[in-house]
């Protein structure tokens, strides 16, 4: 599936990036790796187990934890109306007569304005990934975030929201592409649902396109003054922007995604229905390849007469599929393959949570853009990293060498799984957009202030009346999502920011298993084709 269409651009695409892009397309060959190929496999399998075992060994310690809180959390959404503190369930106020000409008000007191006490201060640790909010916030660490830093790019965000006294407001300046503002801004109606009171107050500029708005060679500021600072559903190393979740969580009715809690579970149920070992052996994408080279480029990979990459890719037509009432292009159906492909669209792709969710190993073109999780995955424990540039070469290696090592493939598809199900779980994304909000209102430097021209924003004015539903299929996403009670726990815990030191080791880690995985696959392809190192697609 396509993760981003084309829309109208009003960021240009950040030139260069640092982090992510890997070395030369030939295949790295030095004497001091020739070893012979029957100790390399050996190793290369030792290597993998080692990883495998690591991780086994975290899930035994942790897995108590969470199995602990996904009890809690049954309970809590079950028995909400039970609570003797008055935090029972929500009710939508929705007034009879509201239309068009005379739209649906707020209720006056919506939801409690102060904090509701936690049944206990036990938190769980945040998983890993929420470090890295303090990275996205640090261009205005020792500036703070002033008044002109939000006011100065506005012309490109598509709403300004303020958070005052836990209300929210909403000044929208242009509408995006398809729902994205319209499920972004239910989103954050539903953290206030969840945690009210806890979210302080503040102002956001937003921006719902696929690029970055704020890449930083056009926003230079002198020493000492901040930079713009806007949120936008992906970042990169060469602009300011500050990920966020993105809308496919509450879902997107225009493709037929329904809210993540319910696309998962589908997923999950539709994986379970051929067992790894008797699936396809191949690895498998469908999307659409019209919105970027890298896709285009990609399908380069499909079997040719000279060459079978190990490959089968697909391509969606959104609009045959939505004529044919999106029979084609089912998450839940596409988990038929012992591998899937992740790449990315024009920047981040929303198609990356389902296609971990399949409990196929995920071979993942390493990325340009990064959403708000991708930085906490590991190479090897929960996906397969794929070169851009030797993409159809790496990916041939990745299936064979994982039809030969079946245990080791399958884990790495397990991993993934259990990230998308447990550190990706709905809670978390709350829990996320609650941290990096109240991390950059800390750093806020001007006095909070609702403008002349917000309206109120709250779950009725979104839900009571739609017009121009997508065969009501808006509101029937955000009844599903709709928060029915507040919290009775408090938010995960915040991890630390990344001593530098440690952050430079992380990277390096990651760095130094893909190092090590294109050593072996270079022995493979000497061993296949001895005349041909430097080829690469
Ligand atoms: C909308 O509701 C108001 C008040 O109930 C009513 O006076 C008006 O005629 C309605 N307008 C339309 C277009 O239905
Ligand atoms: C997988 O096994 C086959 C048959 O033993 C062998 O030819 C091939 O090179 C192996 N591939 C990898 C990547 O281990």
């Amino acid at each position: 599936m396509g993760g981003d269409q084309e829309s109208k651009l009003l960021g240009r695409t950040p030139s260069s990036c640092k982090g992510y892009k890997d070395g030369n397309g030939g295949s790295p060959h030095s004497a001091a790796v020739s070893l012979s190929f029957a100790k390399t496999w050996a190793s290369l399998t030792v290597f993998v187990s080692f990883i495998l075992i690591t991780i086994l060994s975290g899930v035994i310690i942790s897995g108590f934890d969470v199995v602990v809180f996904t009890d809690r959390l049954s309970s809590f959404f079950t028995t909400s109306s039970s609570s003797t503190r008055g935090t029972g369930e929500y009710n939508l106020r929705c007034s009879p007569t509201a239309n068009a000409t005379s739209p649906q008000k707020c209720p006056v007191s919506h939801y409690p304005s102060r904090p509701i006490q936690p049944d206990t201060e036990y938190t769980t640790a945040c998983p890993e990934y929420f470090r890295w909010i303090h990275e996205d916030l640090r261009p205005w660490r020792d500036t703070g975030i002033t008044r002109e830093a939000i006011e100065s790019r506005k012309s490109l965000a598509h709403f300004r929201l303020v958070v005052y006294k836990g209300k929210a407001y909403l000044e929208q300046f242009h509408r995006a592409w398809q729902t994205r503002d319209v499920f972004t801004l239910w989103g954050i109606l539903q953290l206030l649902r969840l945690y009210p009171g806890r979210v302080p107050d503040l102002e956001m500029m937003f921006c719902c396109e696929d690029l970055p708005a704020l890449p930083k060679r056009d926003n230079r500021v002198p020493e000492g003054v901040a930079p713009p600072a806007m949120f936008h559903y992906c970042g990169h190393d060469s602009a300011f922007d500050i990920p966020f979740p993105d809308w496919s969580f509450w879902g997107w009715p225009e493709v037929n995604i329904k809210p993540w809690e319910s696309t998962l579970r589908a997923i999950e149920q539709g994986a379970a229905k051929i067992k790894w070992n008797d699936r396809d052996r191949h690895a498998f994408w469908k999307g659409n390849p019209s919105v970027s080279w890298k896709r285009r480029n990609l399908m380069q990979c499909n079997p040719n007469k000279d060459m079978d990459w190990n490959a089968r890719l697909y391509v969606v037509n959104w609009g045959r599929e939505s004529s044919s009432g999106f029979k084609g292009s089912k998450l839940e159906d596409q988990c038929s393959h012992r591998y899937k492909i992740y790449v990315e669209g024009r920047a981040w792709s929303v198609s990356e949570k389902y296609i971990l969710a399949c409990d196929a190993a995920t071979l993942l073109i390493n990325p340009e853009y990064y959403d708000f999780f991708i930085r906490g995955m590991i190479p090897m424990e929960h996906y397969w990293p794929i070169r851009p540039n030797n993409k159809c070469r790496d990916i041939k290696f990745a299936v064979d060498w994982g039809n030969n090592h079946t245990f080791e493939a399958q884990t790495i598809g397990e991993e993934g799984t259990r990230f998308a199900r447990e550190s990706l779980s709905m809670r978390r994304v709350y829990d996320y957009m609650f941290h990096v909000l109240t991390e950059y209102a800390k750093l806020q430097k001007f006095e909070v202030t609702v403008p002349p021209a917000a309206v109120e924003l709250c779950a009725e004015t979104m839900a009571c009346y739609q017009a121009g539903d997508h065969d009501g299929k808006v509101k029937e996403y955000m009844m599903e999502t709709l928060v029915k009670s507040p919290s009775r726990w408090l938010p995960c815990s915040m991890p630390p920011a990344y001593q530098p030191q440690e952050l430079q080791d992380f990277l390096q880690k990651k760095q130094s298993i893909s190092r090590q995985l294109e050593m072996w696959e270079a022995e493979y392809w000497d061993r296949i084709n001895p005349n041909n190192k430097n080829a690469s697609i």
